[in-house]
């Protein structure tokens, strides 16, 4: 069955991928980015997909953007894809890219991003009861980062690294806290993935990361909510 997904930071990189991989499948998709006058990438699939593909404006820092972003969005969704994220500065302690506000925007795209979104959606998941009639389960999927893992943890991007970590304790609360409404909520690692976040000597592709997660997605239930784990399905210490 045709599921409708919404997916932030859709305009490069992962979310341009899954955008892409989902329309492809027949998914309806609503594709949101900061700026859609210049999402040239998402204008091409809109060309190839038409009614399939709503691009909309989405800040991820700003909770007015974001219910904004909601309101204009009549339709139900199945699928809430928080994938908008930033690494600012990849050093350490003196590396001088943490400035205040670098480690602001990080923070503010990295944690409360994912619950903005998440909350300002929420309606529209819980409106998906003809879908949830057909067997598909109503779910958010956070991306996150195995950078995030307290027992994996390492010497660089500390800023970084604390957001996801953030990240995946919100997606942790938010099973929790939406279990009773029949929606199941997890967190993955995309991989090391060649965008311009994880630079061109990365392991993977984007496509390859994106086809991934979309199955991890698929099978994620309401008994495996709260999941950590990578784009292959293997489970993540947090
Ligand atoms: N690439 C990797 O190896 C890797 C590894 C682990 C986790 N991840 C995670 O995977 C996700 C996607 O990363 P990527 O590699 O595709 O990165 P990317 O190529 O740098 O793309 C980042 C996307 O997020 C959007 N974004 C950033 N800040 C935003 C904000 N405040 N509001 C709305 N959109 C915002 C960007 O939009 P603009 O074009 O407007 O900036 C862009 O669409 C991120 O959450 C990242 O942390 C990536």
């Amino acid at each position: 069955m045709t599921q409708r997904i919404l997916i932030t930071g859709a305009n490069r990189g992962i979310g341009l991928e899954m955008t892409r991989r989902a329309l492809a499948r027949g998914d309806v998709v609503s594709a949101a980015c900061r700026t859609p006058d210049k999402a040239a990438a998402l204008d091409e699939l809109a060309a190839a997909h038409g009614d399939a593909l709503t691009i909309i404006g989405l800040e991820a820092r700003s909770e007015a953007s974001v219910q904004a972003a909601a309101a204009a969005l009549a339709a139900p969704l199945d699928l809430v894809v928080a994938n908008a994220g930033t690494m600012n500065a990849r050093g350490g302690l003196t590396d001088p890219g943490h400035t205040e506000e670098n480690i602001a925007d990080s923070l503010m795209t990295n944690i409360a991003g994912v619950f903005f979104t998440a909350r300002h959606f929420l309606a529209h998941l819980k409106a998906g009861a003809e879908a949830r009639a057909a067997g598909i389960i109503p779910r958010i999927a956070v991306i996150s980062s195995q950078m995030g893992s307290s027992e994996r943890a390492g010497t660089t991007a500390p800023i970084y690294r604390a957001t996801k970590a953030a990240a995946t304790n919100l997606a942790r609360s938010m099973a929790l806290e939406l279990a009773d409404d029949g929606i199941a909520v997890g967190a993955w690692h995309p991989g090391w993935v060649q965008t311009d976040m994880g630079g061109a000597g990365a392991a993977i592709t984007a496509e390859v990361s994106a086809a991934a997660l979309l199955q991890r997605f698929d099978a994620l239930t309401m008994a495996t909510s709260g999941v950590f784990e990578t784009y292959e399905g293997e489970p993540l210490p947090f």
